[in-house]
């Protein structure tokens, strides 16, 4: 038998509702927001990666899924591609190749999956849905203001709140700028060289390469060092930090809470200021909800005008599992199953569940060579509220038998005006 690929999966029925549920809340809550939405291809160049997100980082070094296309000809050597681990890159790299700029400040959202060789267990895939957004567009349309930051925040405050997420926590640091950054990482190199030797061969290698990356280790004996290494907040200067007050101030003043957690460093390369993950307890080890930050140089690093930005992605399959263990089932049922009974019933039937259709009732077929008893098993199986029996013996009467499979009660309902009675009936319940 062949099965789905290690660490892909299929969402089946009835999950597949809540995943429509949460999709069709978050374009709700971007609309709110005047975001629109953007589609980029799930697969691109893997230079593009490579540049934004950081040779060094985990994502780049170890869990994309790459391979060398095929040339023109049997001599061309092709490119080399990449299935998308991460969309922003992709957003930034079509917002300089279709010049958005020209639009001023774009606010574009994005839903779709994204890919990872990383080692699946339970919230963690290698396919996986990320919900995202992204912020982006010239300093004079305020791209780079601490309010842009502080709105993108208190949306997602709302998104979760809507869902009826409770118990997230928003965890908020600054990553500085580059100048910042360079003082930062020499701190680290410095702090890290007396006891490197200690440590994992991947922590070797990024304390001379990017020792920024150390913070991804998940080695648990390398954590006692890593807990004692100096702190980013130290090395801000003084516009990062008064960009940080002002994210704040602003987050205070409409009520979202938050924790300053100054380890958060976020595990790609092309944060800048504000970084930020919700996280949320009932998740186990992969507990990160959602996570973003600031990226004010990317566009100039992938060869496009000066464009800060600030974008943040939830994990849907995470998201998903945060609310299998609070919300209720939003599975879809059926109003009414239609029972068309003896031979030649199935055109009727079929002409009564069009027009039930055309008034938003859901409805399940049945076929004409069930017998009576099938058929309404079958409805109570699905969960149908009504079963609509239509025999020969109701088409000659022009009245139909409407049957409550809840309650068992049964009534005759004339032809005429039958979708109008069977609605109101549904609404009334
Ligand atoms: P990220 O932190 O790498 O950020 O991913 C965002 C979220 O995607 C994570 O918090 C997690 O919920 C989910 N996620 C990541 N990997 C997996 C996985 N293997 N299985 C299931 N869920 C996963 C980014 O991707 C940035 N592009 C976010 C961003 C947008 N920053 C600025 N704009």
């Amino acid at each position: 038998m062949i099965r789905a690929v290690r660490g892909t999966r299929d969402l089946l029925p009835p999950e597949t509702a809540l995943w429509n549920y949460v999709e069709t809340m978050v374009r709700e809550v971007f609309r709110v927001y005047n975001f629109q939405e953007i589609r980029t291809p799930i697969f691109e160049e893997t230079q593009l990666f490579a540049r934004s997100v950081g040779e060094e980082t985990d994502i780049v070094s170890k869990e994309m899924y790459t391979w060398e296309d095929r040339g023109r000809t049997a001599s061309d050597k092709g490119q080399s591609l990449t299935l998308r681990p991460e969309n922003t890159a992709g957003v930034v790299r079509a917002y300089i190749e279709h010049k958005l700029w020209d639009r001023g400040l774009n606010k574009l959202y994005y839903i779709g999956p994204q890919f990872r060789r990383e080692r699946p267990q339970k919230g963690r895939y290698r396919q996986f849905y990320q919900i995202g957004a992204e912020v982006i567009g010239p300093p004079t349309a305020g791209s780079e203001s601490p309010a842009r930051d502080a709105e993108l925040l208190e949306l997602l405050a709302t998104l979760l709140d809507r869902l009826g997420i409770a118990d997230w926590c928003l965890q908020l640091n600054s990553v500085g700028c580059p100048n910042d950054r360079a003082a930062y990482n020499e701190a680290l190199r410095k702090a890290l060289e007396p006891v490197v030797s200690n440590m994992c061969v991947d922590c070797q290698r990024r304390a001379v390469t990017n020792p920024l990356r150390v913070f991804d280790c998940k080695v648990p004996e390398d954590q006692p060092i890593i807990d004692k290494l100096p702190r980013i907040s130290h090395y801000l200067d003084e516009p990062c930090r008064n960009h940080f007050d002002e994210v704040q101030q602003i987050l205070k003043a409409v009520g979202v809470p938050f924790t300053i957690n100054d380890r958060l460093v976020r595990g790609l390369d092309y944060y800048t200021r504000t970084a930020f993950e919700f996280t949320h307890g009932a998740l186990g080890a992969q507990n990160a909800i959602l996570g973003g930050g600031r990226y004010d140089g990317l566009s100039e690093s992938l060869g496009g005008p000066k464009a800060p930005g600030i974008g943040f992605a939830i994990g849907e399959d995470r998201l998903v599992l945060a609310l299998q263990q609070t919300a209720e089932s939003v599975q879809c049922k059926p109003d009414v199953y239609i029972a068309p009974l003896g031979a030649g019933m199935n055109a009727e039937a079929a002409k009564l569940a069009r027009e039930l259709r055309r008034q938003e009732v859901v409805v399940e077929l049945g076929d004409e060579t069930f017998r009576l008893k099938k058929s309404l098993e079958t409805a109570s199986k699905l969960g149908a509220r009504f079963a609509l029996i239509v025999g020969e013996n109701e088409v000659k009467s022009g009245a139909f038998a409407l049957k409550n499979l809840s309650t068992g009660d049964q009534v005759a309902v004339p032809r005429d005006g039958l979708t109008d009675e069977i609605r109101s009936r549904v609404q009334k319940l």
